[in-house]
């Protein structure tokens, strides 16, 4: 994977950083087979920063007063409230341990200094823990996470409420989220088609998919999950009251000419999606 740290650091500062992610896989690659534990699905590898302690999250909050406030609502608070592999959860769980930054009384990272792991927009912080995600965005069809285009934290906030940026209980608001982005699908359409109140995610993918578009299917049987399909003795398909069997050797659903505008349409609720 190329980096993109160097638009982040300075050359110097970016090359030491560098040295210490590499060291940072080989402790995790370590630590991983020494170790092993699994917490939900995930595996939990603080990482490092050459002669610092951790400190705890408390200590953080000293002068960092809104994040850890905000922090305490944060998924990844739970798993310092787990109290699992204590030493290495909270804000050190991603920034590495504290000591060295804290003695010096906070401040930025120098060319010569690295008292603190700031990921910007690198990946890998999150990959320690979320390994299976890397395969995710190495699919043919996915968001340019691994190109540095874009950041988990586009979509995930670290810090506050649930990891999933503005998810929370109501499903509108996770499209809220792809909406910064995609302002086409946002409409507001006359003919809005009702599966986008289920979020996004029913069709797609979002990490990747071998798919086009990231569609989570590749033919019909993306719409067919909610669309009913009625088959009927003269070889006749019923789906919405009228007969596919044709139309669905053509293409897909979603092919020019049939329901193309497959978010919403202002022309019209059936042709047009
Ligand atoms: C003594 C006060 C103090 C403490 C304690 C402290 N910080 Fe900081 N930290 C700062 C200041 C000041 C900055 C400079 C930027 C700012 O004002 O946010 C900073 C910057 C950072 C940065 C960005 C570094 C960069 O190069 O851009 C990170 C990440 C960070 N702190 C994380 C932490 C974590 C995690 C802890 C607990 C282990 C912690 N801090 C404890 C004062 C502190
Ligand atoms: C799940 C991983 C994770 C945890 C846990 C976490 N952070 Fe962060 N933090 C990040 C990432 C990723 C960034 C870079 C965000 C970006 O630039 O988009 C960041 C950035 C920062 C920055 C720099 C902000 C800036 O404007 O440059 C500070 C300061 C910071 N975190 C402090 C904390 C503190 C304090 C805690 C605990 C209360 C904490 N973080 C917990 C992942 C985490
Ligand atoms: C130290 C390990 C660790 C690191 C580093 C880490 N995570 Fe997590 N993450 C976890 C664990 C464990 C869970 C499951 C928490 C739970 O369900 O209690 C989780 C859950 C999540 C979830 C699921 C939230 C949900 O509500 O289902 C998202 C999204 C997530 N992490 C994103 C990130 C991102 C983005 C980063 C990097 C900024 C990151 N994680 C860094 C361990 C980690
Ligand atoms: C384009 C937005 C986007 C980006 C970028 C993104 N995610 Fe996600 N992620 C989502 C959405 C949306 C969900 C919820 C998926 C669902 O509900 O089906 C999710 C779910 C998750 C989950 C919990 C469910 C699961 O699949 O295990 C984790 C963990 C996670 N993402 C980690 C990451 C990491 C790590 C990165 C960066 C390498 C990342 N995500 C980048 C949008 C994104
Ligand atoms: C920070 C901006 C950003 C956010 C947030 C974002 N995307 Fe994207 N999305 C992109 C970029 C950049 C591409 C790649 C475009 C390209 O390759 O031309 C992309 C591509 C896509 C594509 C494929 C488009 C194509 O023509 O192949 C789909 C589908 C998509 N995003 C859906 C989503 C969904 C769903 C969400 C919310 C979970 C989301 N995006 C959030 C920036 C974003
Ligand atoms: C009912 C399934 C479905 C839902 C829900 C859905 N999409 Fe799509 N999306 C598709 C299909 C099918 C395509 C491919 C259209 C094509 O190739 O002509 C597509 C294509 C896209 C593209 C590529 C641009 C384009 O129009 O070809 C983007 C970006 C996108 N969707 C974003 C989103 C976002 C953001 C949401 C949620 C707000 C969303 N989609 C919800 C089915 C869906
Ligand atoms: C998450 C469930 C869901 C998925 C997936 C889904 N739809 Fe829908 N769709 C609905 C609901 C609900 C309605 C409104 C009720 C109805 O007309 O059946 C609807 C309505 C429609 C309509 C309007 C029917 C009319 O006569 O007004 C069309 C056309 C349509 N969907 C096409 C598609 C296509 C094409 C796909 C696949 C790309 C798809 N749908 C996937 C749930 C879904």
């Amino acid at each position: 994977m190329k980096t993109n740290l160097n638009r982040f650091l300075p050359p110097s500062a970016a090359r030491r950083m560098r040295t210490l992610i590499v060291g940072l896989c080989a402790f995790g690659v370590a630590a991983f087979i020494l170790s092993c534990e699994t917490v939900n699905r995930t595996v939990m590898i603080p990482p490092m920063i050459p002669g610092a302690k951790f400190v705890g999250s408390e200590t953080c909050a000293q002068c960092h007063e809104d994040l850890a406030k905000g922090f305490k609502t944060a998924t990844h608070a739970r798993l310092e409230a787990k109290g699992k592999n204590a030493e290495g959860a909270g804000c050190e769980s991603c920034h590495g341990p504290g000591s060295l930054h804290v003695d010096a009384g906070g401040g930025h990272n120098t060319a010569d200094k690295i008292t603190i792991l700031n990921p910007g927009k690198d990946p890998r912080t999150c990959f320690q823990c979320h390994l299976d995600k890397r395969g995710e965005f190495s699919l043919p069809h996915s968001h340019p996470v691994l190109h540095g285009k874009m950041t988990c934290t586009d979509c995930h906030n670290p810090h506050k409420g649930s990891a999933i940026v503005a998810g929370g209980t109501a499903l509108l608001d996770k499209n809220e989220t792809c909406f910064k982005c995609h302002k086409a699908q946002k409409g507001p359409f006359v003919f809005q088609h009702e599966a986008m109140r289920e979020g996004c995610t029913v069709c797609h993918a979002v990490h990747g998919s071998v798919n086009a578009k990231m569609l989570k299917e590749r033919n019909q049987m993306l719409c067919l999950k909610c669309h009913f399909q009625q088959q009927t003795a003269r070889g006749q398909i019923l789906i919405g009251g009228r007969d596919h069997a044709a139309f669905l050797k053509t293409g897909t659903c979603w092919s020019a000419g049939c329901h193309e505008a497959v978010h919403g349409s202002n022309e019209s609720s059936s042709q047009r999606f």
